[in-house]
């Protein structure tokens, strides 16, 4: 099955290239292009396309608005931003238009394809959502919004690296750059996760795994939100049990992409089958371990057997508490074969200041070492790396 294309864009010879561009795919087919975003709303109607390239600046009606359309209207459909702007704020109005991917030009031809593969993956994942949501609609319930959730797994096998107060403090940091964000402790070992937040104790996961049937109302009464906005469900009272019904962490990630954009999953050290099901959904798994020589060895080893698993998810190593601060990044790249998701300097004062006080580093101490590193993080996570390259060589602008 091919990814079927349409190309919106004003310039004929512009459409041209990008047809070229996705004709030399074999799993990609172009079947249709529009000059404006009027055009781009029929088309689509017509011929349902799994993902349109959109370019911003169009006549009678520009990409932005004719994204929200699309993305409002023909939910199986995935829209790739193509701009000529970088700054944040375009792009910020693109996502919050519905847009999966933006790339600015110039890029490279390699850039294109993976953005629209990209988008094509995610829809591809969200039509057991969407059915699921007809037959509610067709039941006389309500449809919520799709918001395409990204998932995010905090793993490692080693104990006591920083996962929890990474995914926590992440989770917050996005929901302050105001994206819908849940975190979910699957840690069931014990459930670390309302320390962060100085909340108590209370039903989540384990206790999940007992209910009749998994749907959308029923897990809004296990959700608790905190302050700054984040949704959490936390490991619940039955943690000690580490049986979860299988198809059932499947089901709750479908319900949560279906609200959130982003669902953030803190893990034990350890793995149980259910977690096939997390990696196997995950679009980022980000393996936390220590710099030192033994803390980097294991995150090759986490590397290597995720690999070898054959997950479809980005493998991002992230190293929390270097060995010394000159760590030669380059060095560790190569070592590790992939590029750090982040390197967060140790800062134990902080970090043990805010667990103690039940508050995230990010309120608790906004300027600190580490605060400001994973702000960078962040930065680079939701406003999508921008590169350049192909078109500038191509068109020169
Ligand atoms: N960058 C850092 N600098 C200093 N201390 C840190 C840093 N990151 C985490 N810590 C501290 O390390 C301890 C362990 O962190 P955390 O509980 O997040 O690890 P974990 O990987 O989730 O552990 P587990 O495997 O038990 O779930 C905590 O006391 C935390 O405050
Ligand atoms: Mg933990």
């Amino acid at each position: 099955m091919k990814i079927r294309v349409l190309i919106v864009d004003d310039i004929q010879h512009v459409r041209e290239e990008l047809k070229r561009l996705l004709l030399l795919e074999d799993d990609m087919e172009v079947v249709g292009e529009a000059a404006d975003g009027e055009e781009a709303i029929r088309l689509t109607e017509k011929l349902a396309p799994d993902v349109v390239l959109m370019d911003v600046g169009l006549p009678r009606m520009d990409g932005l608005e004719a994204t929200e359309t699309i993305c409002a209207r023909f939910l199986k459909t995935g829209v790739v931003i193509i701009s000529i702007h970088g700054e944040q704020e375009y792009i910020r109005r693109a996502m919050a238009a519905g847009a999966g991917e933006y790339l600015v030009k110039p890029f490279t031809a390699e850039e294109l394809v993976e953005a629209v593969r990209r988008v094509w993956d995610r829809t591809q994942r969200l039509q057991t959502v969407l059915v699921h949501a007809e037959e509610e609609k067709a039941a006389g319930g309500e449809r919520r919004e799709v918001a395409e959730g990204k998932v995010l797994v905090f793993a490692g096998s080693k104990g006591g690296v920083g996962k929890s107060t990474i995914a926590c403090n992440l989770a917050v940091l996005m929901a302050l750059r105001s994206k819908k964000v849940c975190l979910v402790d699957m840690d069931l070992s014990g459930g670390d996760v309302p320390f962060f937040f100085n909340l108590e104790r209370g039903p989540g996961l384990s206790d999940l795994a007992y209910e009749e049937e998994l749907n959308a109302e029923v897990l809004e009464g296990y959700l608790v939100r905190h302050a700054s906005g984040v949704a959490i469900l936390r490991a619940g009272e039955s943690v000690g049990e580490f049986y979860l019904p299988p198809g059932m962490i499947k089901r709750l990630l479908e319900i949560l992409c279906n609200s959130f954009q982003y669902i953030l999953i803190d893990l034990p050290a350890f793995i149980i089958p259910a977690m096939e099901e997390v990696f196997s959904l995950a679009d980022k798994i980000v393996v936390v371990g220590r710099g030192d020589p033994p803390g980097l060895r294991r995150i090759k080893l986490d590397l290597d057997f995720f690999q070898r698993q054959g997950y479809q998810s980005d493998l991002l190593p992230l190293i929390n508490q270097p060995y010394e601060d000159g760590l030669d990044r380059g060095v560790v790249e190569k070592a590790l074969g992939r590029k750090l998701a982040a390197v967060l300097p140790p800062d134990p004062r902080t970090c043990h200041t805010a667990l103690s006080r039940g508050k995230p580093v990010i309120l608790e101490a906004r300027g600190s070492r580490f605060s400001r590193a994973l702000e960078d993080w962040v930065n680079a996570l939701i406003g999508e790396e921008v590169k350049k390259g192909f078109w500038a060589r191509l068109f020169g602008r």
